[in-house]
């Protein structure tokens, strides 16, 4: 890195404004999460841009995490990577490529202390800072957070062949260990780190999680994803106990819902509440209230890259917008409660005034009542 860089990065943090945890002398937070789930497709990508979303309206600094070389995350936030020439020219008569911005690949390669500090860059999502919260705008009038992301790409795949046990810790050093002794970890600069975590088990997914303090699990409710939820828990658990992440704990589980498939989703959470009320610790777990619903306006803002806040203006979309926004609202508010964030129950409360009758039962938790999902 070369110094006029250094500099650039060290304004780019100047001006972050300080999270509720630097404000309030809170040192060792456990604020970042991972949105988890072994089974592929469930909407992890999608809930995390949706948490993000909320978070900026919210007021607060988000980092979110791309932990998936399909580099998904980085598309939805509008920040994919793109490779240009270096001007170098490799085997063959060919351009060496290089990425136009620095990813979860010099992270893991760098493998120091702190580096998150120097790797994140802004989304460059606009929101209306004039803009009623009902209409896209921020939740305390003028207010808006900071969302940034490390990116990621496919190269990020073959990282980790040949690592051992200790390059496990490469994401840890990088997010939670401040670069200079006295100095601070990068997670502290943020209110959340939101991970958003690939498919499966690979030694990738453990350095990720790795880095992670809690977790939440975002499944299907149809067999397939009942049966991740187990399968979920023990990677996690394995990660906490074996892999030395002993302070890692899942807060919550998350269902994504179809309404197509109602009467079996009631029946798998039915049998699910049933296994975990006769104590089977396999599947021991908080089932958040709130859910995803499904509807068009998500692969829509992902297409055009924007926030699902954005089709809140939209006549048309608006109403799908709404719902979807106070769901990601409504698991942002109970992650922060979690994770013991000091605003939790001052953002909660302003919330619930500004949205005020026009809840969506997705959000409040009404329609796991009503069992219509
Ligand atoms: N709430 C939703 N409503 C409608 N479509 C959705 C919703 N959530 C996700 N999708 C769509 O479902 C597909 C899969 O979602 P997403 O990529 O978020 O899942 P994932 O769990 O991150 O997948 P992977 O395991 O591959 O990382 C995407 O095309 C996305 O647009
Ligand atoms: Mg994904």
């Amino acid at each position: 890195m070369t110094e006029v860089e250094t500099d650039e990065r060290a304004e780019v943090i100047a001006q972050l404004p300080p999270s509720a945890w630097i404000r309030d002398g809170i040192n060792d937070p456990k604020n970042s999460v991972a949105i988890l789930g072994k089974k592929g497709g469930p909407g992890k990508t999608s809930l995390t841009q949706l948490i993000a979303d909320a978070g900026v309206r919210l007021g607060l600094n988000i980092l979110a995490l791309d932990g998936d070389p399909q580099g998904n995350l980085s598309i939805a936030l509008d920040s994919q990577v793109k490779l240009v020439p270096t001007g170098k020219i490799g085997l063959g008569g060919k351009q060496v490529m290089e990425p136009d911005r620095d990813t979860m690949v010099e992270v893991l390669e760098a493998d120091t202390d702190g580096v998150i500090d120097e790797a994140f860059q802004l989304v460059p999502w606009t929101y209306n800072a004039a803009a009623e919260f009902q209409r896209g705008g921020p939740l305390i009038p003028g207010r808006l957070g900071t969302l940034a992301i490390v990116p990621t790409h496919n190269p990020m795949e073959d990282i980790s062949r040949g690592w051992n046990f200790s390059d496990l810790n490469r994401l840890d050093k990088a997010l939670n260990n401040p670069s200079k002794p006295q100095g601070i970890a990068p997670n502290r600069r943020w209110d959340l780190v939101l991970g958003d975590m690939l498919p499966g088990g690979s030694d990738l997914a453990r350095a990720f999680l790795k880095a992670m303090r809690r977790y939440i699990v975002l499944t299907t409710a149809e067999p397939f994803g009942m049966n991740a939820i187990a399968n979920t828990l023990t990677f996690a658990r394995d990660v906490r106990d074996n892999w030395g992440n002993p302070e890692l704990e899942d807060i919550g589980l998350v269902f994504t819902s179809y309404r197509p498939q109602s009467r079996v989703a009631n029946a798998e959470i039915a049998d699910l509440r049933a296994q975990q009320d006769s104590g089977n610790e396999a599947v021991k777990i908080e089932v958040w209230k709130p859910r995803v619903s499904s509807r068009t306006v998500v692969p829509l803002a992902q297409g055009y890259r924007v926030p699902v806040s954005r089709f809140l203006t939209e006549r048309q979309d608006r109403g799908a917008a709404a719902e979807l926004c106070q769901v990601g609202e409504a698991l942002l508010l109970k992650t922060l409660d979690k994770i013991g964030h000091p605003d939790a129950k001052e953002l909660e409360e302003r919330w619930l005034k500004a949205w005020g009758t026009d809840l969506s039962p997705w959000a409040t938790g009404a329609i796991a009542e009503k069992g219509d999902l």
